[in-house]
């Protein structure tokens, strides 16, 4: 492991995205932060019917209609409708909360996790006194199923899309992977917080997962998507037989989540089925383009994740540091993410790359990216 830049060590990725919240130029945090569309300003213009609904319906409708609304417009169809089949949760670190206390009871060996990935995963799991071993990208993705599931561990957990790469597990390598996991009881976790982005992670999952015969939970999250000001749902699903106290844990932190936010949800979700959702893909597209245009001339500049469709884009600053170009931008009141902390077990390996943001009004996408470029090219 080499030497990581000493004044990133044991800052976490929601602490230097916290220093931006108040910035005009705040392209840190993978939240969702563009202007509203205009049939998503027609939902918030209805907002007190919409309260007036919560209010008057039961909340277990409204949960069902927020998770069908939801899951359907992924296509996941196949989504677990027993009761305590989906737990709704506050977020979704909420949902990864639970889903790591609850591995703790169960013993045996570490958590299998994919490197590099959002550090409130591996933070969380450790927070719970669990053991972890990284698991490579390109081993998870390619290569010898066995050394995907590495020997002895009790869980082995996968974001996908995952976040900063945007790397997709594809349908024939979930379902050799959930396989494996099957024939070794390996519990197989995914987080699919970045799903709504990339329509190549829409195949079924939960039909893929049941085939398999696996004990395995998927967490899901409405966050990442509407600029709906952070009202949003974690979904923690799981098996039949998962065999972990999901629901007594749940229990043990929330009664449920609000029905408002549930309604909200159903709203955004049915606007996205109607249309809403290719608008977003394309404005990410567009606002990706920007980002590789604006920089196209940069020397000793790559976008690794050519491929990705994720709201958020990494970028190879080559020899530079990331702390030193982050520091440089704060200096003028723009944030973006150094990536250390992406590499929980190795932070040194990303500290030559930054992430951007791009679910932004593309205005101020494009000033960061031209104050970017300005420092990138100067002494
Ligand atoms: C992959 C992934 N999962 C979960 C989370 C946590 O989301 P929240 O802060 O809404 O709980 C994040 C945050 O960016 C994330 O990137």
């Amino acid at each position: 492991m080499s030497p990581s830049t000493p004044l990133l060590r044991g800052v976490n990725l929601t602490e230097i995205e916290s220093l931006a919240l108040s910035s005009q130029l705040n392209m840190a945090d993978g939240h969702a932060r563009q202007e509203l569309t205009k049939s998503q300003r027609s939902i918030v213009d209805e907002l007190p019917d919409l309260f007036a609904k919560a209010a008057a319906q039961p909340v277990d409708d409204l949960e069902r209609e927020a998770h069908r609304a939801y899951l359907h417009l992924l296509h996941q169809h196949s989504y677990p409708t027993r009761p305590g089949g989906v737990l709704t949760c506050y977020s979704s670190s909420v949902a990864m909360e639970i889903l790591a206390r609850s591995l703790v009871p169960a013993g045996g060996g570490p958590v299998a996790l994919v490197h590099p990935t959002f550090d409130n995963i591996p933070d969380l799991l450790r927070g719970n006194g669990l053991r972890l071993l990284p698991v490579e990208e390109d081993v998870l993705h390619e290569g010898s199923v066995s050394a995907a599931v590495p020997e002895g561990v009790r869980c082995l957990f996968i974001t996908t899309p995952n976040n900063p790469t945007g790397r997709v597990l594809a349908e024939q390598r979930l379902a050799a992977i959930a396989a494996e996991c099957a024939a070794r009881d390996v519990v197989l976790a995914l987080d699919t917080s970045f799903r709504g982005f990339d329509t190549r992670s829409h195949y079924d999952h939960y039909t893929v997962l049941r085939d398999s015969g696996c004990r395995w939970v998927v967490i899901e999250d409405t966050g990442k998507l509407w600029a709906t000001l952070d009202l949003k749902v974690g979904l923690l699903a799981s098996s039949d037989h998962v065999g972990l106290p999901l629901a007594k844990i749940h229990s043990d932190i929330l009664l449920g989540v609000s029905p408002f936010v549930l309604v909200l949800v159903t709203r955004f979700a049915e606007d996205a089925a109607a249309g809403g959702l290719a608008d977003l893909h394309r404005f990410i597209a567009d606002n990706r383009a920007l980002v590789r245009a604006t920089l196209a001339d940069v020397p000793d500049l790559a976008f690794p994740d050519g491929d990705a469709r994720v709201s958020v884009e990494r970028v190879d600053l080559g020899e530079r540091r990331c702390l030193d170009v982050w520091t440089r931008l704060r200096q003028s009141g723009i944030y973006v993410l150094p990536c250390s902390q992406f590499h929980w077990a190795d932070p040194a390996r990303g500290d030559h790359s930054l992430r951007i943001a791009l679910a932004r009004v593309p205005g101020a996408l494009e000033a960061a990216v031209r104050a970017l470029r300005a420092v990138l090219l100067s002494p």
